[in-house]
């Protein structure tokens, strides 16, 4: 027998709100106009910057706005090739059809669930312009392999870490290594402003191109008013919005150690049934974004009945994404072995920071009965 939630839904994600962000997004909507109208989005992009130690950072509206300014920066466009992983949710894919470019979709590798390196090698044509690196569920790619194969084709290395805020790969923050990274702050996020995103780079050029863009066209400096240089963006955060993101900023040690928490209970509850879960490889730390269960080749699993029994307990429970390829814009991959069993064995469990030990052992109890186990 299942007790209900004691506390009602367990949701799979919700923000942790403190009254810092409340007495933050009160003082942004009571004193944060005129001349003030920027003070929290600069703040917000200081912080965000000493956070993952990169040169520059512009605040957007969405990890989508920041894919979608940064790939127009450098310069991709019709003709060209983006590689990115076949299992992916569609923000990554999107901005490279709405650039006229075509999407090169490869298949992942079973322990990380992101990019295959081998297989993105295999994809490089001279039609290539740049590989997507989605560092998907918290989880790293490889950066070592990838960022050598862009260096060796001359093709940009992208990070999309909308995912993956807290992960490290060895002393190097995720989005903080390639070309550009961006990142999300969509109400699921480990850090959230209701929606919003943020774009970063190192690169000078780049970021006065993006700036650019981001101001819809109109270059710092130039001295006519209302006067675009060309056809921009307008993606940008709001000073509300940032001011949330300025007291989450100052909780983010906080808040990535409530989701590596959460992931280590999990982990404790399960680690000896016949599944996987999000890996950190030596070297690196995983933000556990959304604790993940690969079920097992070896044992039956019946997705759909796990998801089910989670409902009948008001557990929220997520598929995994589906490959791009299954999708009707996407011509079909059926080779693509990897990302189609983990689209069917793979599930997301509940993960906001302050999930209880009782919660999260009723989750788990639900996977280990599925199992034929016990946590
Ligand atoms: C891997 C990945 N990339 C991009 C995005 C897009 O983020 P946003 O919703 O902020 O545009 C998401 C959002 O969930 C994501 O998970």
């Amino acid at each position: 027998m299942t007790t209900s939630a004691p506390n009602g839904r367990i949701h799979y994600t919700k923000p942790s709100i403190t009254d810092l962000e409340i007495r933050y997004a009160n003082d942004a909507v009571t004193n944060g106009w005129g001349e003030r109208c920027y003070e929290y989005i600069e703040n917000f992009e200081r912080q965000f910057k000493m956070h993952l130690g990169v040169r520059h950072a512009i605040a957007t509206s969405s990890a989508t706005g920041a894919l979608h300014m940064g790939m127009a920066g450098l310069g991709i466009g019709a003709g060209d090739e983006v590689i990115l992983a076949d299992i992916n949710w569609i923000a990554s894919v999107a901005p490279i059809v709405h650039l006229g470019a075509k999407p090169i979709l490869v298949d992942v590798l079973p322990d990380t669930w992101c990019l295959d390196p081998a297989a993105v090698e295999a994809a490089i044509t001279p039609r290539t312009k740049a590989i997507l690196a989605v560092h998907l569920y918290g989880n790293l790619c490889d950066m070592k392999a990838l960022t050598a194969i862009a260096v060796k084709h001359g093709v940009h290395l992208i990070e999309d870490a909308a995912e993956a805020i807290g992960s490290i790969w060895h002393g190097r923050r995720a989005g903080s290594m390639g070309a550009f990274g961006a990142f999300s702050f969509h109400g699921t996020k480990t850090i959230t402003t209701g929606e919003g995103g943020i774009f970063v780079t190192n690169d000078d050029l780049l970021y006065e191109r993006v700036l650019t863009l981001s101001n819809h066209g109109r270059a710092r400096g130039e001295t006519r008013q209302f006067w675009p240089e060309r056809i921009g963006f307008k993606y940008k955060m709001s000073n509300v919005q940032a001011a949330i993101g300025c007291a989450q900023m100052e909780r983010i040690e906080e808040l990535v150690a409530g989701k590596r928490r959460v992931f280590q209970a999990y982990w404790d509850a399960l680690g000896q049934l016949p599944l996987r879960m999000n890996p950190e490889p030596v070297g690196t730390t995983n933000g556990y974004w959304m604790p993940t269960i690969v079920i097992e080749d070896c044992v039956p699993f019946d997705r759909e009945s796990l998801l089910s029994a989670f409902k009948r307990d008001s557990i929220d429970g997520r598929v995994f994404f589906w490959p791009l390829s299954c999708l009707p814009s996407f011509a079909p991959h059926p080779q693509h072995t990897v990302s189609h069993s983990l689209s069917e064995r793979a599930i997301n469990l509940p993960s906001y920071h302050d999930l209880t030990g009782s919660e999260i052992m009723q989750v788990a109890g639900h996977v280990a009965r599925h199992l034929g186990g016990t946590p």
